[in-house]
């Protein structure tokens, strides 16, 4: 595996790629890399020919009071890990590396950006956006592979891609989980043994709605009222939201019907954020 750290060596090494005539697949991540990062990397091989895999923690959509300087580092294990993968090339720019040039002009996620995480996190999608489409212009692949893990990432990179004309397929791939159910995420890492435990809750809670509409419930308040039981039990969690949503728009549901629905869960476990989401299914 190649390793490069600025993007016109990229653009070259992905242009030869591309003279061979391979299929160019991108899998974007900020390390810490675990087995929903490597999902992602195998399903852009069974899709390409040449995987790229950029590790960028990336600070702009980090706000001030995050865990930006906190968050989990480990390049050469995720070096090795992406190695091991059989990934064609890591991308590893410092931020100067990515931002030096000047960063004066974002994306603005819009309305979808705004609601949910956005309303917690309010320059976060920003930061996604702007990054995303960055590495896109560096990259150029034909396919960005991206984790249902963070639904409402994907969805708003969906829309940007298709609001902006973005010469690219976006895939997303189903949620990695621990045998208990808890989603894999580098910020499990912050949780301790008490608090990883606890963390089940949120899963716990997305079950119980999902369990609830497999019955043929449909009130999507009976639903989030059961999330917000499930979280109301665990002790060390602390609730931001939960929301049941339409899959596609994220606009909030009163009624599950013949349109996809998404329940969505963020809460606290000690100081560590999570985030969760699972498809809702009527019976
Ligand atoms: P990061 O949190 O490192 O995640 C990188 C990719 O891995 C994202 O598409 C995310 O949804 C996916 N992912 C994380 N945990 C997963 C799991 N348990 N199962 C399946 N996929 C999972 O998301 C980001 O980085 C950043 O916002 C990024 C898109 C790289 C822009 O900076």
């Amino acid at each position: 595996m190649e390793r490069l750290g600025s993007k016109d060596e990229v653009r070259q090494a992905v242009g030869e790629a591309r003279r061979e005539s391979k299929r160019i697949a991108l899998v974007p991540t900020m390390g810490a890399l675990h087995d929903g990062h490597l999902s992602l990397v195998r399903a852009a091989h069974e899709r390409a020919d040449y995987v790229v895999v950029s590790v960028f923690v990336n600070p702009t959509q980090f706000a001030p009071g995050e865990d930006f300087a906190a968050y989990p580092r480990d390049l050469e294990r995720d070096l090795d890990l992406l190695g091991a993968e059989g990934a064609d090339l890591a991308f590893t720019p410092t931020s100067e590396a990515m931002y030096g040039g000047g960063a004066d002009v974002t994306v603005d996620p819009g309305a979808l950006g705004a609601v949910l995480e956005g309303a917690t996190r309010p320059t976060h999608f920003g930061g996604v956006c702007t990054v995303v489409t960055k590495l896109l212009s560096v990259v150029g692949p034909d396919l960005a592979f991206f984790g249902e893990k963070d639904y409402q990432q994907l969805t708003v990179i969906r829309r940007m891609v298709r609001d902006l004309d973005l010469p690219v397929k976006v895939v997303g791939c189903p949620t990695v989980r621990e045998c208990d159910g808890l989603a894999m995420s580098s910020r499990n890492a912050y949780l301790s043994r008490d608090e990883r435990e606890a963390a089940t809750v949120l899963y716990r809670a997305l079950r119980s709605a999902e369990t609830l509409a497999l019955d043929g419930e449909r009130d999507a308040r009976v639903l989030e009222e059961a999330m917000c039981g499930a979280v109301e039990g665990e002790s060390l969690a602390a609730l931001d939201y939960v929301a049941v949503v339409d899959a596609a728009t994220l606009a909030p549901l009163e009624t599950l019907g013949s349109a996809p629905a998404r329940a969505l869960i963020a809460a606290r476990v000690g100081s560590t954020r999570l985030i969760d989401n699972l498809a809702l299914a009527v019976g």
